[in-house]
């Protein structure tokens, strides 16, 4: 292991690093992450902000990118600990937690969440921002919870989100592109964040695309970007299952960053899950 300014990165694990993250390129998202999902405050970020309230102790956030959500957490006194397996996206982290005066309370480790093995147990391990889906399938869902289960104290509690699958939007499966977001530039230029779904229900994949365009204060556009998001998707049930597997117990689901009961008119899913202790 070794430890470039506050990046540490862990050579064992450098192999698993390239080969295990191909289906989202962060070195081109590690461009674009922050103008179109930090742009604007997230109700995410302020639910994390304030779920971390009831914990002590340093917080491990799996995923940490470009520190959005970190940020928020240390600029309430939490120390975090973040893991990424994007060099590009914590080298981002890296310069605005140094421009806030915030590296005392951040560590950024280069490592995999599905094989990273820290010196540390944590009261709260958090993964946010569908980061569980990121992974190609049920087995390496279930590895990344047993590396958190790993990490987690004996009253420890792991807290993620994910998006609710709408089975309407599956089972239709349009491939047409939506719009997600319009960013005005000061000089009158604009980006637009599009996306397009394709959705399998063997394989429960979606592979999306984010569409990113750039468009000159007269209208034209300036240019076109393509980037992919693969994600493999949960339904409750799977949540359940693979929490289980990976001997966890889910204590609650709420919808989109609130405590208000699951159903399926909601966007997202909060998970709160413990570790399942011997009797
Ligand atoms: C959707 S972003 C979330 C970033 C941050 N948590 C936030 O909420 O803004 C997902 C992050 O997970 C990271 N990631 C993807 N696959 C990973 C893996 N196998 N191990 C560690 N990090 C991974 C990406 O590099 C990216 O920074």
């Amino acid at each position: 292991m070794f430890i470039t300014d506050r990046i540490i990165i862990n050579e064992k694990f450098k192999k698993y690093i390239k080969i295990n993250v191909n289906n989202m390129n962060y070195k081109d998202w590690a461009e674009w992450y922050d103008i179109f999902y930090s742009s604007s405050e997230h109700q995410e970020e302020k639910y994390y902000q304030k779920i971390s309230e009831d914990f002590e102790g340093k917080i491990l956030e799996i995923g940490i990118g470009t520190g959005r959500i970190a940020i928020k957490l240390a600029e309430i006194g939490k120390n975090v600990v973040g893991i990424d397996s994007s060099i590009e996206m914590i080298s981002k982290a890296e310069k605005k937690i140094k421009n806030k005066k915030l590296s005392k309370k951040i560590s950024l480790i280069n490592a995999n969440m599905l094989n990273f093995q820290l010196n540390d147990k944590f009261n709260l391990i958090i993964i946010p921002a569908n980061t569980l889906l990121l992974c190609e399938n049920e087995e390496q869902q279930i590895n990344v919870l047993k590396n958190c289960v790993n990490h987690l104290t004996s009253k420890g509690v792991l807290i993620f989100n994910v998006y609710y699958p709408d089975n309407e939007m599956i089972n239709e499966n349009n491939k047409e592109e939506f719009l997600f977001n319009t960013i005005n530039l000061k000089n009158g230029e604009r980006y637009i964040l599009y996306g397009k779904n394709d959705f399998n229900i063997n394989t429960q994949i979606n592979n999306g695309i984010q569409i990113i365009e750039k468009i000159s204060n007269k209208g034209n556009l300036l240019f076109r970007k393509k980037l992919k998001v693969k994600t493999r998707y949960l339904f409750p049930e799977d949540i359940i299952k693979i929490c289980e597997k990976s001997n966890l117990v889910v204590s609650s689901m709420t919808r989109d960053f609130s405590n208000l009961p699951l159903d399926e008119s909601s966007e997202n899913i909060i998970i709160f899950a413990k570790k399942i202790t011997p009797q």
